[in-house]
């Protein structure tokens, strides 16, 4: 790992500007699609109307935090009022409601770690997942949204990296690799800790948005429509940031030592955290801060197989950033 060609940024990692943004342009959805996931979300709220009237239904996860590549699955949560049924048969209610109205594959997984229902709308072809009250996720959507209004770049290089994990097979939480929602948190952590700054640290900011949530609060600057230009001191490119990025996890980060932190806009050490040791299933070899439930690792479920993989992956990635004359084909290489 030591003895490797260190190569700064070569003027030649330019000509990859115009292929990288040609795949992040084919990967947006389209309007039509977005209309179409609104229209489902307006015809399950009223279905769900039906049964609770004052419950209502939130997007989350990619379709709303802007992060969302087309064609994906749309994450709804149905906020409703805390009463004597439980989660579980709410679930079951709503699916058999689901069920009725002619909705396919209609699925309540109550014991998943977190219960959803899922289903297909035939005449979309979208598939949706449903769960209960998990506002948590509605609220670090909208960080992720506003970050993403800051700079472009942002959208660019998380779009990026999803693709290349997907592809590489290392965004299956199931198999120890990381969710998506990790791969977008470093990447804005990785824009917070270029120098000079691409993103701010909006929870280092003055709040103009606070709520609480699971007594956890929740607060940060959210006008963003503020800081449009707030990198514009930084020029790198977006092949140069794709570059530096896989760099940086290939050969920069302190595995041992460091969690990357959105909350604070900087690296914190794992001493700090107690993170240092394994605690029932939590290993703690990578370290992914959550923004808003600090105790919570995104690479907890990474484990020592994974570790391998994963590096081995930003390795690779790094070394065809380097050396590959056609990086933007071999990058995505199906593993
Ligand atoms: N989430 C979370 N904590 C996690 C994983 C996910 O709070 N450990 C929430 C986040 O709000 C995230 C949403 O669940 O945006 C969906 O997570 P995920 O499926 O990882 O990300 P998506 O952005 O939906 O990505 P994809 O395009 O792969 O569906
Ligand atoms: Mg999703």
């Amino acid at each position: 790992r030591n003895n490797r060609r260190v190569l700064e940024y070569h003027s030649d990692i330019e000509r990859l500007n115009a292929p990288f943004l040609a795949i992040y342009e084919s990967l947006i959805p389209t309007e039509e699609e977005k209309a179409k996931q609104k229209r489902l979300l307006t015809s399950l709220e009223k279905l769900v109307n039906k049964e609770w009237p004052s419950a209502r239904l939130f997007l989350y996860g990619s379709c709303a935090n802007s992060f969302g590549v087309s064609n994906s699955d749309i994450d709804v949560c149905l906020e409703i009022e805390d009463s004597d049924i439980s989660k579980s048969e709410i679930l079951l209610k709503l699916a058999d409601m689901l069920h009725s109205d002619n909705l396919q594959n209609v699925q309540a997984l109550t014991r998943a770690r977190v219960p959803i229902v899922k289903l297909m709308d035939p005449d979309t072809g979208i598939s949706c997942d449903i769960c209960i009250n998990n506002v948590l996720a509605v609220v670090n959507t909208k960080l992720l949204r506003d970050y993403a209004q800051i700079d472009a770049r942002l959208r660019q290089l998380a779009f990026i990296v999803k693709h290349w994990a997907k592809k590489r097979r290392v965004n299956e939480t199931y198999q120890g690799t990381l969710s998506s929602y990790a791969y977008v948190l470093m990447c804005i952590h990785f824009l917070q800790t270029r120098k000079p700054a691409i993103l701010p640290c909006l929870q280092e900011m003055h709040a103009t948005y606070t709520v609480t949530v699971d007594d956890i609060e929740c607060a940060y600057f959210d006008r963003v429509e503020d800081l449009r230009d707030f990198g514009s001191r930084n020029i790198e490119s977006i092949a140069q940031l794709v570059w530096a990025f896989f760099d940086y996890w290939a050969y920069r980060h302190d595995y041992a030592n460091a969690v990357i932190s959105v909350r604070t806009g900087s690296i914190i050490s794992k001493r700090a955290k107690d993170w240092t040791r394994r605690i029932g299933n939590d290993r703690h070899l990578i370290c992914i801060e959550d923004p808003f439930e600090v105790s919570h690792d995104l690479g907890r479920v990474v484990d020592k197989h994974s570790i391998k993989t994963l590096r081995e992956e930003f390795e690779r990635a790094a070394h065809i950033m380097q050396f590959d004359p056609d990086p933007c084909v071999k990058l995505f290489e199906p593993y």
